[in-house]
């Protein structure tokens, strides 16, 4: 499975403390959590000992320790410790199954597999070393719906003035005008897409023609970059809103937002409630879709010159060879 051998968001650095966290990624149960040094470590949430969830278990003195007959394992994975044999040393074959894990983009990512040629990168999110803009997550949402059907809307535009009426877009002007795709290593490239948009951030005061770029960064990650609005930053800055998912089951998924702006001003709680207003609007949309995977023969459902950017998108995935969450 090729998505196993790329990087995927599972959860928030400060989510992961003293207690282990389950998570889930490409349908395997993982657990995370911090060992002797504070490293986090992503461990299979199966004890290699008679399978129950390490999750359930406890961090002690640094190891992560298995709720069922104790045993302990440390950071490296390595089993220290058979308590119902306390004077035996466990072979290093006896060990947990451990992935590779990172921190970036605000977020903890995890790698299932190791690749077998070039290492795959992060998804790109350039605004993240920008250090004028401010950083910020949304989320997580979880969302009974594909990743790649939630990546598709985010490059969406005709649905503003339907989904996002009075707030992103307008039944007045809902037409799309041409805009630019271009393929790109890690996927697309759309740009100058434009839409009139009554509230377009927390600060509009007036409808306002908004301009975007979207660039597809890896299968299950987007990005979106606009010009601030007028007068709040200084000219030739550029926001951006990374859209990171973590692809639970080929079905449901776990979607955060990462903000990077120049509103310095405002509230974590606002910007944060102004995102949420408009992704609960897409969400029972994108809910409601049948089938639940996306499809990538373009036969399966219709498009027209307004989808082009998402039609990229479909074909991007069919020769990525991406196989979970599209059919
Ligand atoms: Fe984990 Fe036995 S199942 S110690
Ligand atoms: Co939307």
């Amino acid at each position: 499975m090729f998505e196993a051998s790329l990087w995927h968001p599972v959860a928030q650095p400060a989510d992961v403390t003293g207690t282990p966290v389950p998570v889930q990624l490409l349908g395997q149960d993982l657990v995370l959590w911090r060992d002797a040094d504070g490293t986090l470590q992503a461990f299979a949430d199966q004890c290699p000992h008679r399978g129950a969830r390490l999750s359930l278990g406890q961090v002690r003195d640094g190891q992560l320790e298995c709720p069922y007959h104790g045993w302990r394992f440390a950071g490296n994975g390595q089993c220290t410790l058979v308590p119902a044999l306390p004077s035996f040393k466990p072979p290093t074959s006896n060990c947990a199954k451990r992935y590779a894990v990172r921190e970036a983009h605000g977020l903890l990512w995890v790698r299932l597999q190791s690749p077998e040629g070039v290492e795959a990168e992060l998804p790109a999110f350039l605004a993240e070393t920008d250090e004028r803009l401010r950083k910020l997550n949304c989320g997580p949402y979880d969302v009974a719906a594909s990743a790649p059907r939630i990546i598709e809307n985010f490059l969406d535009l005709s649905h503003f003035g339907f989904v996002h009426e009075g707030w992103l877009g307008s039944r007045d002007a809902t037409g799309v005008d041409d805009y630019q795709v271009e393929s790109t290593p890690t996927g697309l490239r759309a740009t100058g897409c434009k839409a009139w948009q009554p509230q377009s951030n927390l600060h509009s005061t007036a409808p306002a023609q908004v301009e975007y770029s979207y660039e597809v960064t890896a299968p299950y990650a987007a990005v979106l970059t606009k010009v601030p609005e007028d007068g709040t930053a200084p000219d030739g800055w550029r926001e951006s809103i990374g859209l990171f998912i973590c692809p639970l089951t080929p079905e449901t998924s776990r979607v955060w937002f990462r903000l990077a702006i120049a509103d310095f001003a405002s509230s974590d709680e606002k910007l944060q409630a102004f995102q949420h207003t408009i992704f609960t609007q897409d969400q029972p949309v994108l809910e409601s879709q049948r089938p639940k995977c996306l499809p990538l023969d373009l036969r399966a459902e219709l498009h027209t010159a307004a989808d082009k950017a998402s039609s990229a998108y479909r074909r991007y995935l069919k020769n990525s060879g991406i196989t979970f969450g599209v059919c």
